[in-house]
Order: structure tokens, then C-alpha cells, then sequence
């Protein structure tokens, strides 16, 4: 296999650092076997867009195909687990002094690879709330194909997860924007950088003078002000860990 060389410049600034913010985006987990969002959609799913499901309009439409695609989106996560990237990951926290994981994924490969705190951006697939009095509700069995009542009002069940048109919730976009202004370096990983705010996070701390580094094979929006490391990031992640604590 190849070796992966890395600039000596980027190893010293990682050695260096004290405040890292890591990005992650739907890429991360596409080694694991998910689809990323920018993926065509699979098998009954296939004439759907993400965009055109993933919306309270649909879900105040047609609630019950939105709840089946959600069953259907957990289903496939039941049997995925964390890749090397997400390990890697996990190995850069613990050694870096101060690393804030901030993620865009819903699923929960960060958390089943060891990164005891990553802040969700987007919600989680597995929780779900009312989505009339937005009261957290319990998880449901991936086969239950229709959306159960809340207990409190009566509304329907849905996933507690950020939707297009939605806001982020407060806490953790707030917590995400401070790791970002007051972080030296941001690893941006996995993401095509285009939903906003969320892909505001990188642009913020460079702005304030932190180096980007970009995990991706492919070229994203982030490109030009970013060092950016081309390839798979379950290859790109564990080999820089190595070269920086060798
Ligand atoms: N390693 C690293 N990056 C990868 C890999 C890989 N093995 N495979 C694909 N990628 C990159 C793609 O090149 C792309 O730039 O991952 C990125 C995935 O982009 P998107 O599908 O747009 O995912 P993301 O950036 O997480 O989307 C942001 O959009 O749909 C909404 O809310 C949803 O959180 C999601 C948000």
C-alpha cells in the first residue's frame, strides 16, 4: 500500500496545537457502508431526493413515506459500525489538548468509535420528538412503519433530527462556533462543505486566523483556503495520526 506523506509544516502546527476543531461531515461514515448525502438514493428510496424528504412540508404532507424512510435509513445503520476515519478520530482527541468533535452525521459512529462528546449539528437518528409539542419520545422498533402518538398531545412521532428550512438547535450551534473562533487548527473531514450554517464553521475560523486542513477525496467549496490532504478519510486520518504521534 502507498505510504501517505504529509507536509512536515502541517505536522509541527498539529503537535503544536492546543485548541483543534474536527468537522465531520456524511463522508466520514461512507467507508462504514452509508451513503452520503450527494449519493445517488438506493433500492426503494431511489426516486426519492433527501431534499424532497427530509422537510417538515413532507413530513406535514405524507407523514407516514418520511417515517418509512426514516425506519428505513435506521435499519441500515442497525448493522454498520465505525471505520478506521472514525477511530482515528477518536485517537486525535485524546491526544490532542483541547479537541472539540463537531459533526453534521446523525449517526452515531463517533459515539461506538470512543469520542465520548461530539456535538450533533443535525440531530440524532435514533431520538425522536413530538413534532406538535416537541417533547423527546422514546425510540421506536425499526419495523414500525407508522408514526406513533404522543402520550402529552397526541401529535405524531417524528425524528428528532434537523430538517431542511430548520434551525439548528442553540446549544450546540453556539458550542460549535466558539470551538471554531477559538480553534488554531480546523480538520474539516468529509463534507462537501455547501449546508449552511454548518458550513460556515470552517470559513469562521479561518477567518480568524486558523489553519483549515480538508479530508476529502473529491474538491469541495473549501478548497481554496484550505491545505487539503486528497483521499479517503479511514486512510488519510489513521496515517496522519501516526506521522504526528509516531
Ligand atoms: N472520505 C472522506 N470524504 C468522503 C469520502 C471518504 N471516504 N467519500 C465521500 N467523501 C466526501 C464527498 O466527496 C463529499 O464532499 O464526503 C462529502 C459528503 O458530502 P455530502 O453528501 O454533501 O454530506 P455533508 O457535507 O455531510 O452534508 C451536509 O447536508 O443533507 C444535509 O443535513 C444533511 O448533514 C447533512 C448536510
Amino acid at each position: 500500500m502507498a505510504v501517505v506523506e504529509f507536509a512536515p509544516q502541517l505536522i509541527e502546527a498539529l503537535r503544536a496545537a492546543e485548541r483543534v476543531l474536527i468537522f465531520t461531515g456524511a463522508g466520514v461514515s461512507a467507508e462504514s457502508g452509508l451513503p452520503t448525502f450527494r449519493d445517488p438514493q438506493q433500492g426503494l428510496w431511489a426516486k426519492f431526493r433527501p431534499e424532497d424528504l427530509a422537510t417538515p412540508e413532507a413530513f406535514a404532507r405524507d407523514p407516514e413515506t418520511v417515517w418509512r424512510w426514516y425506519q428505513w435509513r435506521r435499519r441500515m445503520h442497525a448493522d454498520v459500525a465505525p471505520n478506521p476515519g472514525h477511530h482515528a478520530i477518536a485517537a486525535l482527541e485524546a491526544r490532542l489538548p483541547q479537541a472539540t468533535l463537531v459533526t453534521q452525521n446523525v449517526d452515531r459512529l463517533h459515539e461506538l468509535a470512543g469520542s465520548a462528546a461530539p456535538i450533533h449539528l443535525h440531530g440524532h437518528l435514533f431520538r425522536n420528538r413530538c413534532a406538535d409539542c416537541g417533547i423527546a419520545m422514546p425510540e421506536v422498533a425499526p419495523e414500525i412503519d407508522t408514526p406513533p402518538l404522543c402520550t402529552s398531545c397526541g401529535g405524531l412521532c417524528r425524528p428528532d433530527i434537523v430538517w431542511f428550512g430548520e434551525g439548528l438547535p442553540a446549544e450546540p450551534w453556539e458550542a460549535a462556533a466558539r470551538a471554531a473562533q477559538e480553534a488554531e487548527i480546523v480538520l474539516s473531514i468529509g463534507t462537501s462543505a455547501t449546508v449552511h450554517p454548518a458550513a460556515e464553521l470552517p470559513r469562521m475560523a479561518h477567518r480568524t486566523g486558523a489553519l483549515v486542513v480538508q479530508v476529502n477525496p473529491q474538491p469541495t467549496r473549501l478548497d481554496p483556503i484550505a491545505h487539503n490532504l486528497r483521499g479517503p478519510s479511514a486512510k488519510i486520518l489513521p496515517a496522519l495520526v501516526a506521522a504526528v504521534w509516531p
